[in-house]
């Protein structure tokens, strides 16, 4: 349970367009669920009372209580003798690892399968792993020869590092939210792109952050990334929203954007960096999928090598995602205070994990081969299928990264996203990506899954296309069977 209300003004703009041709209750039932089922509003939250939620909508209060009443039969909602209405999930819903069965895709996850040497390296970890074992094995900081090759890795890209400055963590997801709690206070604001990696939102939101987006990645549906330098764009904007705003942290992703695909340019990184320094704001640039570059071995430089930035990196999207390790790159100082913050939720990361990967960071650019072959096929393949299935969709064309974000043409992508999952794909609406209900009209679409996958994939989105028709409607029925 969290302490959250939701006002009537906030629980609108999440809505969107909610009205899909049904009876208003239960239209605005199914829209409900599918926002606390995909995460958009958090379990806990307190709805709008009936009255309040009515006036706003312009809809009778009858209304209003018996979407609330769709809501509680189907145990999204519950009502709580003075504490008004909260949402929460039925007791039957559970998140294994297939969610639909055996035969379901799952789309939500951009990212790509292990690398095919994996089980390799790991022997040669495992058999150096003897020479750790007479040590009590807890390590909060990381091994030194790890930290070093990091280290390493930031100076062969043009930024001078000391291991010092490398603090190891349990994949990039935790240091980012290692960072939020460390550089957090209740009610400072930190700023975030729009669209952006949704856990990345929720960890600063979590640390208490009060959240200023700033919108990225050029008009809906646009080429992300044109050939030659872009036009001014998202350097000069977030820039501008740092000096309007004076938020204690601002949290990028510079290359390769999650979800839009688009990189900062060099001119792009200056100015973001100027601006924070003026302002004081902590900036924080994910490297996650930055490396992903798919047309050209990878050669941006980090955003720290530009003025003071503290990086995360993680090798969950180069080596596998089940390889949950990841690093934080900043001054000694702050290393200092995120070792002082970590211990209370974790006490270190896998020593094994970490022999693994200083077995593969030395390979990395073979990685990376490996990986720009197999994007470039994929994507080939995804813009294809897509042109001959969607022709009335926009598809940019991405550089690097793991997923096109996609413009649907219509304000649709909740519905959409619902509808798939009843044709045995899970995949993530476009209003998961923004912080206020905004990318109805876009969904991102992943990269990384093979020809045969992305077919299925793309036969049940057409399904659920053709289902909807000009005026979609979801069956709230459906709703609550899903996830
Ligand atoms: C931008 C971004 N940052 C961080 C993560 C989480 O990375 P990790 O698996 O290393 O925790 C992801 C995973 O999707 C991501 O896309």
């Amino acid at each position: 349970m969290n302490d959250a209300t939701l006002g009537p003004r906030a629980l609108i703009g999440l809505l969107g367009d909610w009205r899909s041709g049904g009876a208003a209750y239960e239209d605005l039932a199914a829209r409900i669920r599918l926002l606390v089922i995909d995460g958009r509003i958090a379990v806990g939250t307190r709805l709008p009372a009936e009255r309040e939620l009515a006036a706003r909508l312009g809809l009778s209060r009858t209304t209003i209580a018996a979407a609330y009443a769709r809501l509680r039969e189907s145990e999204h909602l519950e009502s709580l003798r003075g504490s008004g209405s909260v949402t929460r999930l039925p007791a039957a819903h559970i998140t294994p690892l297939h969610p639909t069965g055996a035969d379901s895709l799952d789309f939500t996850k951009a990212a790509l399968p292990a690398l095919p040497w994996l089980g390799e390296a790991a022997r040669a970890a495992a058999e150096r792993l003897p020479a750790y074992l007479g040590d009590p094995g807890y390590d909060p900081i990381g091994l030194p020869e790890l930290r070093q090759a990091i280290a390493a890795r930031y100076a062969a890209r043009g930024l001078p590092t000391d291991p010092d400055e490398i603090l190891v963590t349990i994949g990039a997801q935790h240091a980012i939210s290692l960072l939020a709690r460390t550089l957090i206070g209740r009610g400072d604001r930190a700023l975030v792109e729009s669209p952006t990696y949704p856990h990345a939102y929720e960890a600063l939101r979590g640390a208490g952050a009060r959240l200023v987006a700033v919108p990225v990645g050029g008009e809906p549906g646009a080429s992300v990334h044109p050939v030659g330098d872009p036009p001014l764009g998202d350097g000069e904007a977030i820039a501008e929203a740092i000096r309007h705003a004076s938020p204690s942290v601002a949290y990028l992703l510079p290359d390769f954007h999650n979800p839009t695909g688009r990189s900062l340019t060099e001119l792009d990184r200056e100015r973001v960096v100027d601006a924070a320094s003026a302002q004081g704001t902590v900036l924080i640039a994910d490297e996650t999928t930055a490396e992903l570059d798919i047309d050209r071995p990878f050669r941006a430089k980090p955003l720290a090598a530009y003025g003071p930035a503290v990086m995360i990196g993680s090798v969950g999207k180069t080596v596998w995602g089940g390889i949950r390790m990841g690093w934080i790159r900043a001054d000694r100082g702050l290393i200092r205070r995120l070792l002082a913050q970590r211990a209370p939720n974790d006490l270190g990361t896998p020593i094994l994990e970490q022999l693994l990967v200083s077995e593969l960071l030395p390979r990395m650019d073979d990685i990376l081969e490996l990986r720009r072959t197999q994007l470039g096929e994929r994507r080939a393949h995804l813009e294809q299928a897509l042109a001959e299935r969607f022709p009335q969709w926009t598809v940019p064309h991405v550089h690097g990264g793991l997923a096109l974000w996609v413009h649907l043409g219509a304000p649709v992508s909740s519905q959409l996203a619902l509808a798939a999952r009843t044709h045995d794909l899970l995949i993530t609406a476009g209003p998961r990506f923004g912080i206020d209900g905004a990318f109805e009209r876009n969904l991102r679409i992943p990269l990384g899954f093979t020809a045969a996958e992305t077919e299925r994939a793309l036969d049940a989105l057409q399904a659920a296309w053709a289902t909807m028709g000009g005026a979609p409607v979801v069956d709230a029925d459906v709703l609550s069977a899903v996830v």
